[in-house]
């Protein structure tokens, strides 16, 4: 029997179960697996070396506790099942998340979910397939394009040039694009934007269908919107063919933890996609990652979870609330955003300045800074007194007057690409590194895209312009195309 059939009677068979045991009590089964090898190891002569902690350095065993070394452990052994092929334990977490989100089938991916991308790039086009790309996506989206070969055609994102952020993406435009040419067979979104900014799901997808093309939707920010109406709703739910969650990032996972899901009614072919997470992936992956997603999931769907994740809104409402009794401080809103993503900006400060002035005088770490704004999150691990310093905080910067210099430095490329050579063959042509001056007007051979946001400055066969320059600031050399 093959694995897909084995998969699909397993899951078929269990599915009746799960609606009950969903319903009365919340399943762990990969937590639970862990659980009892923790409590009853046998004597091992395989990886990972250290052998439950035995052979780690002392200073680091105390920095991680010896708890968590004792759990260290990969699949394969211990009866916790394989990630490739599915089974065991590991296999049922799986399908408990593909239930619990509403997929057809939901992979686990412990190199965050940059593999997520990569595999379905790789696995969902070939060599000069055209696919059509918001401007904003993570640059991993276009790693995984240089390694598949397709065709990048742009759909850009509203330009918030208030903020320096990009916005939502009209589903009109992506008509125009699919009408326009008929060749692009696949269309692929970044939802919500970095900053919580919402495209409306719902009218994309029906376009797509309209053209025949399947649509991906990078939902790494949103892997809440599941456990809560407040929140918008996921692509899961709105016709999607493969959603992209990055548990660790909000979702409570540990960090690398994230989950690929396909839809219910998926195009894609689950053998593909399967096979290309097969040789993408580690081949040692942590069973500690992977029972975080199963934990994480549970965690959501329990009244504790739910009650966690009500007080994340609940503070972000608080926050949005006293924020307007703070003077030339200004809130990111729209009634299409996820209201947890809180975008703010002080007049007279950069995105930059602000976060060095809450890091360095306040302590306050915020998720990141950009030419106008800083982003902060209301996470499921806030509490409301964290939120009471962050506004007293905020209260004291916008009444303080700061003597900082600017620098000519830029984030948030808000730069329509202008691409003249397919990806992957632009990476691999011969190429010189030349000074970034001296760059404007040639073809960059590589990717430069700063994380946060992990959105492109630049592309293999893109062509320098003198307006990159600022967002170029780590960088005194490029690769270019050799002429
Ligand atoms: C939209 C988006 N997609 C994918 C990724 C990659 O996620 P990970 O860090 O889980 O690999 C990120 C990372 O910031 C992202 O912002």
């Amino acid at each position: 029997m093959t694995d897909t059939i084995q998969n699909k009677i397993t899951f078929s068979s269990i599915k009746d179960t799960l609606v009950q045991k969903f319903n009365h009590n919340i399943h762990t089964p990969l937590v639970d697996a862990m659980l009892n090898y923790k409590k009853s190891p046998m004597t091992g002569f395989h990886i990972p070396g250290h052998n439950r902690g035995l052979g780690v350095h002392p200073k680091f065993s105390k920095l991680v506790g010896n708890e968590l070394l004792q759990i260290d452990t990969t699949d394969e052994f211990d009866n916790l099942g394989t990630l490739h092929p599915q089974s065991g334990a590991i296999k049922e977490a799986q399908d408990l998340a593909a239930y619990t989100y509403g997929a057809k089938r939901t992979f686990f991916v412990t190199g965050g979910s940059t593999i997520a991308n990569l595999a379905l790039a790789f696995a969902l086009s070939s060599p000069n397939d055209e696919v059509l790309i918001g401007r904003n996506c993570h640059r991993s989206v276009l790693t995984g394009l240089i390694i598949s070969g397709a065709k990048v055609n742009w759909v850009i994102p509203k330009k918030l040039n208030d903020w320096a952020i990009f916005g939502n993406i009209e589903a009109d435009e992506i008509d125009e694009k699919l009408k326009h040419n008929r060749n692009i067979k696949l269309v692929w979104i970044t939802n919500p934007t970095y900053e919580g900014v919402v495209s409306d799901i719902k009218k994309i997808s029906e376009i797509c269908k309209k053209y025949k093309a399947a649509l991906i939707v990078d939902e790494a920010h949103g892997s809440l919107w599941n456990f809560n109406s407040k929140l918008p709703t996921t692509a899961l739910k709105l016709g999607a063919d493969a959603v992209v969650h990055s548990l660790h990032k909000t979702g409570g996972a540990m960090t690398q933890a994230s989950m690929l899901h396909l839809g219910k009614n998926s195009k894609f072919d689950e053998e593909k996609v399967c096979h290309a997470l097969k040789l993408l992936h580690t081949t040692s992956p942590s069973l500690l990652l992977l029972s975080s997603l199963d934990a994480a999931r549970a965690n959501l769907s329990s009244e504790y979870g739910q009650n966690l994740l009500n007080n994340a809104i609940e503070n972000a409402l608080y926050f949005r609330e006293q924020s307007k009794t703070i003077k030339n401080l200004s809130v990111l809103d729209d009634k299409n955003i996820d209201i947890t993503k809180i975008f703010i900006k002080i007049k007279g400060l950069t995105g930059l300045q602000l976060e060095y002035i809450l890091e360095k005088n306040y302590r306050i770490e915020v998720e990141s800074a950009s030419d106008e704004g800083i982003l902060i999150l209301s996470n499921i691990g806030n509490t409301r007194c964290e939120f009471e310093y962050l506004i007293n905080s905020l209260r004291e910067i916008s009444n303080t007057k700061y003597e900082m210099t600017q620098n000519n430095v830029k984030i948030m490329p808000l730069i329509d690409p202008e691409i003249v050579m397919n990806l992957r063959e632009a990476y691999f042509a011969p190429k010189e590194l030349v000074k970034k001056e001296d760059a404007i007007g040639r073809i960059s051979s590589e990717v430069i895209a700063l994380c946060p946001p992990g959105i492109s400055v630049l592309l293999p066969g893109e062509i320098i312009k003198k307006e990159h320059l600022p967002y170029l600031f780590l960088n005194d050399k490029i690769e270019v195309i050799k002429e």
